[in-house]
């Protein structure tokens, strides 16, 4: 057993924290947010993940993960101490590391004069900053410590089943004493562990979800230019993906990717790629392509119904994708403004994010209901996959709809099963 406090609670700093407590290390949380640190401790998570409020339930019971706003209470007696602190966008797309630089500092002025804990940065970092920012106020302590990077790879909506059954952990350590005891706490990890040096491991997340951003872009292009010629995409990508070179997930193409990592994360790689005179053209078109990819379930539903200046559009799954209420680079949002500027009354529904989506588009409505968004609608537009949405009928929507007029902008519905609306898709 360890004794691991975690530095930044949000849905990776916590469902990673969770995971350590439930598998029997003692596991203290820390934030400075205390709205959210006082949640935590209730056991209600401040976001939704399937799974995690029981996990928390039971972590609190069990007395093994516990939660406090202050580093100091924590860090002294840690054998590791993970930093899941957020890495958001500057402006210019490049990586904000003002959060991490603080942690590294808090930690810091919490180290104990001995004991030499492993400090571990599990957020998403560029190449070097590890060692750039977390290591020198460490150094600047004169206390002993190894540094580790070790990024995390959950998705959300599936951060808790990521957390407890990951596919591989990564783990950069630059020293041997960093990399055993690394080795000790993923000992019984029961995937692949890979060990490489610090830098690497930072390298490895963002070339992991450049790739995966690469792909949603490459599939969304595809879909468009099938639509061009006529051609329907399934029975393309069926036939390509039967190539073993080419594995057929994420490549289902819509309105673009949204979420706090593909955006943010494209975007940093390419500004830092820029920076050290390596502008990315591929990444760079990666983004251009995602920034676009909305308009064409507009040019769809306008193909339907012509101008929707005076139209109520009803937009189906608010969060930027389903089983989620992260509403962050949400394609609905500019989806919504979009048709707002274009004269349409938009009405939105999600089973979670409406409330955070009424304050960041207030000019839309949102509806506590499916049917309500649906009731007297001249067109709609799917937007994420909640289970909810992806058991629509036809029957559902001529009850409701005034027209009939559906763009299925997530290719979550059968269109053989569409028969008597006018259903639209990408692709
Ligand atoms: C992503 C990665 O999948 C995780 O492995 C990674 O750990 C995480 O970022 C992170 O860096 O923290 P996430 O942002 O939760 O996870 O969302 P994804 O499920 O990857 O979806 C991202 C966006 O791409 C969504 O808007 C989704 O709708 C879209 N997408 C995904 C598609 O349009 N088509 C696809 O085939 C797949």
């Amino acid at each position: 057993m360890a004794r691991i406090a975690v530095v930044g609670l949000g849905p990776v700093g916590l469902a990673s924290g969770l995971a350590f407590a439930l598998q029997g290390h003692a596991v203290v949380g820390i934030d400075v947010d205390t709205d959210r640190t006082g949640a935590i401790a209730r056991g209600a998570p401040p976001f939704y993940e399937d799974g995690l409020e029981e996990a928390l339930r039971a972590g609190l019971k069990q007395g093994r993960f516990s939660v406090t706003d202050r580093i100091g209470t924590a860090v002294p007696t840690a054998d590791y101490v993970f930093l899941c602190v957020g890495t958001p966008s500057r402006p210019d797309g490049s990586m904000d590391d003002r959060y991490l630089q603080q942690a590294a500092r808090d930690v810091a002025a919490a180290l104990p004069p001995e004991g030499a804990p492993v400090v571990v940065v599990k957020s998403t970092v560029i190449p070097g900053t590890t060692d750039a920012v977390v290591r020198p106020p460490l150094e600047a302590s004169g206390r002993p410590f190894h540094l580790a990077m070790n990024p995390e790879f959950l998705r959300e909506g599936r951060a808790w089943e990521d957390a407890t059954r990951p596919d591989r952990i990564v783990v950069g350590a630059n020293g041997p004493e960093a990399r055993t005891r690394m080795r000790a706490l993923y000992a019984d990890a029961g995937c692949p562990v890979v060990e490489t040096d610090i830098r690497t491991a930072e390298m490895i997340k963002y070339a992991t979800n450049a790739f995966l951003a690469t792909k949603v872009a490459f599939a969304n292009e595809l879909a468009n230019l099938c639509q061009a010629f006529g051609v329907g995409y399934d029975e393309v990508i069926r036939a390509v993906t039967l190539d073993p070179r080419i594995n057929p997930r994420f490549l289902v193409p819509g309105v673009g990717f949204g979420g706090s990592c593909f955006p943010k994360d494209v975007r940093a790689l390419v500004a830092a790629g820029r920076d050290r005179g390596v502008a990315p053209p591929l990444l760079e078109a990666v983004l251009a392509q995602n920034e676009v990819q909305y308009l064409r379930a507009i040019d769809l539903l306008e193909a339907e119904l012509g101008d929707v200046r005076g139209m109520r559009i009803a937009l189906l799954g608010l969060a930027f994708k389903g089983g989620t209420d992260d509403l962050r680079e949400s394609r609905a949002i500019p989806l919504a403004r979009t048709l707002i500027a274009k004269g349409a009354a938009v009405v939105g529904y999600d089973p979670l994010a409406n409330d955070g989506f009424a304050r960041l588009v207030p000019e839309a409505a949102c509806v506590a209901s499916l049917e309500q968004a649906l009731r007297g609608a001249d067109g709609c537009i799917l937007q994420a996959e909640w289970p909810e949405l992806t058991k629509l009928t036809a029957a559902d929507f001529l009850r409701s709809m005034r027209r009939p007029v559906v763009v299925d902008g997530r290719r979550i519905l059968d269109p053989a099963k569409m028969q008597g609306i006018r259903f639209r898709r990408i692709g």
